[in-house]
């Protein structure tokens, strides 16, 4: 063997071992917004899918849930609507809600020997979730020199001791002006509040009529690196604010929800995000 497949092996070698860690589990983390699709992969699946086992554990102590047997989807679960198992044993998951954080262990048995085949496979998901004090179920009319908040709420596993959670694995939550600057406390025009123990970060604004098409953002990062975002767009006049997200995980852009709506005129549907307002795009 060359010393080139000698590093090669050993890269190799490293690299599993820093998948899998040091319990012998290859767990990743997967950060999505409410409202989108996510596809987790099963890093442990064998040449077909009908060893298979996916299980779900919303906290560490909650009750598991068998979502896949054997590549069978579980018509049990209450959301086994949205839920798939891919060609290549991932778990596909549309229209993800606030619910549907926690951790999803795929697992392989085989059916002969009733033995588990090689380590679990574990995802944790977090439930990235914006939302407004002016928001309703329909329409809710804001203008300039009212007070408008914006929650961010990050939902993992183990939500109970958020702040733990979120400083052993680097994860950040923060908001970001239209520069893609964080904001911070020391801004007068914002107060920003944030609360470790439920992983949400508020931001309260006074709109002012210059905020027309300003957006603010509510990053997610692990380890400094963006995760995931959402974004909030307000149009000024006959106020008009839009909460998208951007896509990181799946190459798919999804209108969340319309937040604040009032159309101001017909010309409306002449500027793309409007437009978007009216499509949700996959
Ligand atoms: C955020 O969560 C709330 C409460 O769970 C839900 O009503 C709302 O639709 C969610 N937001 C989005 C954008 O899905
Ligand atoms: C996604 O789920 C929400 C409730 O969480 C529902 O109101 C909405 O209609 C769903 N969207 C699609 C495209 O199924
Ligand atoms: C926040 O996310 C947006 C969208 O990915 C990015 O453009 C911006 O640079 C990010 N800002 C920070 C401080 O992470
Ligand atoms: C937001 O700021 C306004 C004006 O300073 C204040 O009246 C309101 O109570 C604040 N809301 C929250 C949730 O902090």
């Amino acid at each position: 063997m060359s010393d080139e497949c000698h590093l090669c092996l050993l890269g190799l070698i490293v690299l599993s071992s820093l998948l899998t860690g040091t319990s012998g589990v290859d767990e990743t983390h997967v950060f999505i917004s409410s409202g989108e699709d996510v596809r987790l992969l099963c890093n442990n699946a064998l040449h077909d899918c009908t060893s298979t086992v996916w299980i779900y554990n919303r906290f560490r102590d909650s009750a598991a849930v068998e979502l896949i047997g054997l590549g069978k989807k579980k018509k049990t679960t209450e959301r086994h609507e949205r839920l798939s198992l891919g060609s290549d044993c991932s778990l596909n998951i549309k229209n993800i809600s606030t619910e549907d954080y926690g951790s999803y262990t795929c697992q392989q048995w085989t059916d002969v020997k009733g033995e588990q085949q090689g380590p679990d496979a574990r995802v944790y998901l977090h439930v990235l979730n914006v939302s407004s004090s002016s928001s309703s179920s329909s329409q809710t009319e804001i203008s300039a020199g009212r007070s408008v908040t914006l929650f961010c709420q990050l939902y993992s596993y183990d939500g109970g001791s958020c702040d733990d959670w979120m400083r052993s694995e680097r994860i950040e939550l923060f908001w970001v002006n239209q520069a893609g600057v964080k904001l911070t406390r020391s801004d007068s025009r914002y107060q920003i509040l944030s609360s470790s123990h439920h992983c949400i970060i508020t931001l309260n604004t006074t709109l002012l009529n210059e905020d027309h098409n300003r957006e603010w953002r509510c990053n997610v990062t692990q380890r400094d690196q963006v995760k995931n975002s959402v974004k909030y767009t307000v149009k000024s006049s006959e106020i008009l604010i839009i909460l998208k997200t951007a896509v990181f995980a799946a190459p798919t852009v999804t209108l969340l929800q319309i937040i604040c709506a009032r159309r101001a005129g017909r010309k409306d549907s002449q500027h793309p995000e409007e437009i978007a307002l009216n499509t949700i795009s996959k």
